[in-house]
């Protein structure tokens, strides 16, 4: 357990309460350490902390259009890489038809998340289906391959060196937002049994970056059955049921999904909006200084944000303030809804995250510029 220097206190005109009952007509913004865990102040400002009237340097936040990147690519390894550190990397892998080859990561777990198609994944473990909204977890050294009926496009977060884990639920309980028993794992069906055979297969076996193949004689995915608790696992995004709180409002941690030891992929599903009259019904404003914030739109309407449709993906350096967009705060808060409509993936690293060409090529880059004051 970190100790840090603890006084909280109130100076001036302030909330004793983060996130409710705001000094009127002022803007909350969160300086804080370790994400929404360590020592923390909220100060109110008399303008909003994201009107600035011009933003330059490395700071600036990116937002990137993974709809115009390439398609179709028959191997994960060669999906576009968007992001990466030593502990994640992210890709976005677009594909039609069938895998011609295995595949296998020897470099960390994979978690897949489908944006988009229906299909079937084959792997060590069996048979599974996928449609859109599925995490698929697949640990480290699980060859698989994909046959897609519907085009997939698909989200790539590799845990580099690492594992994914279930977030601890603390004072709710293991089985809220979803419980372990709802994770699907493969099975050992008549369509995994029906594709194997003495056929010549390949693997291909990413390690440190570099792809090796081994060739079989026949198709390697032909176990009988299996036992044990380490497997690839599906949960689908419609099965999350999100906390929240009329009364206040949850940092984005309560939405955690998986965990490493250096991220968090968190969820974003629809949920009611805050009705108390003093609660905040939008993201607070924050510089999140501890980690990148990376956030993949799925589908729906995302409140905060302007000009976002779904399959972008927004970067947010840590030390980088933001917030709600401002038209986006004024409709909240003139045309309030009774719920959220929206679907997304964020990625929170602990440390700082690079942007490979791919993704450079598909930026937009007016995205610093939809905070601006007037
Ligand atoms: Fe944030």
């Amino acid at each position: 357990m970190k100790r840090y220097v603890h006084f909280p206190r109130v100076e001036g005109e302030a909330s004793r309460q983060a996130h409710a009952d705001l000094p009127e007509g002022t803007y909350e913004r969160e300086i804080s350490k370790e994400g929404f865990f360590g020592p923390a102040a909220h100060l109110y400002h008399r303008h909003p902390p994201t009107a600035w009237t011009n933003f330059e340097g490395p700071l600036r936040p990116h937002a990137f259009d993974c709809t115009k990147l390439p398609g179709n690519q028959d191997s994960p390894w060669k999906a576009a890489e968007l992001l990466h550190n030593a502990s994640v990397r992210v890709r976005f892998w677009s594909m039609a038809g069938k895998m011609p080859q295995l595949a296998r990561n020897a470099d960390g777990d994979e978690l897949l998340f489908v944006h988009a198609g229906t299909g079937d994944l084959f792997c060590d473990y069996g048979h599974l289906p996928f449609e859109a909204g599925d995490y698929i977890l697949i640990p480290r050294g699980t060859m698989w391959r994909v046959e897609c009926t519907q085009p997939l496009r698909a989200l790539l977060i590799e845990a580099t060196n690492n594992s994914y884990r279930l977030p601890d639920k603390g004072l709710v309980g293991p089985h809220a937002i979803f419980d372990a028993a709802m994770l699907d794992t493969p099975r050992i069906d008549d369509a995994f049994r029906g594709q194997q055979g003495e056929t010549e297969w390949r693997v291909a076996i990413k390690r440190r970056g570099a792809i090796s193949t081994v060739t079989y004689a026949f198709n390697p995915l032909d176990a009988i059955g299996w036992h044990g608790d380490l497997a690839v696992a599906r949960i689908n995004v419609r099965d999350l049921r999100p906390l929240m709180s009329h009364r206040y409002h949850l940092p984005p941690s309560a939405h955690t999904t998986f965990l490493t030891d250096r991220f968090v992929v968190c969820t974003f599903v629809p949920r009611p909006f805050e009705s108390d009259p003093g609660a905040m019904k939008v993201p607070f404003f924050h510089n999140n200084d501890d980690y990148d914030e990376v956030l993949f739109y799925h589908a729906g309407d995302f409140f905060s944000r302007d000009n976002i449709h779904p399959g972008m993906i927004t970067l947010h350096p840590g030390g980088f303030t933001h917030g709600p967009h401002p038209k986006a705060l004024k409709n909240v808060l003139q045309q309030p809804k009774p719920a959220t409509n929206e679907y997304a993936v964020m990625i929170d690293t602990r440390d700082a995250l690079e942007i490979s060409p791919a993704a450079a090529q598909v930026e937009w880059p007016g995205y610093v510029d939809s905070w601006m004051g007037a």
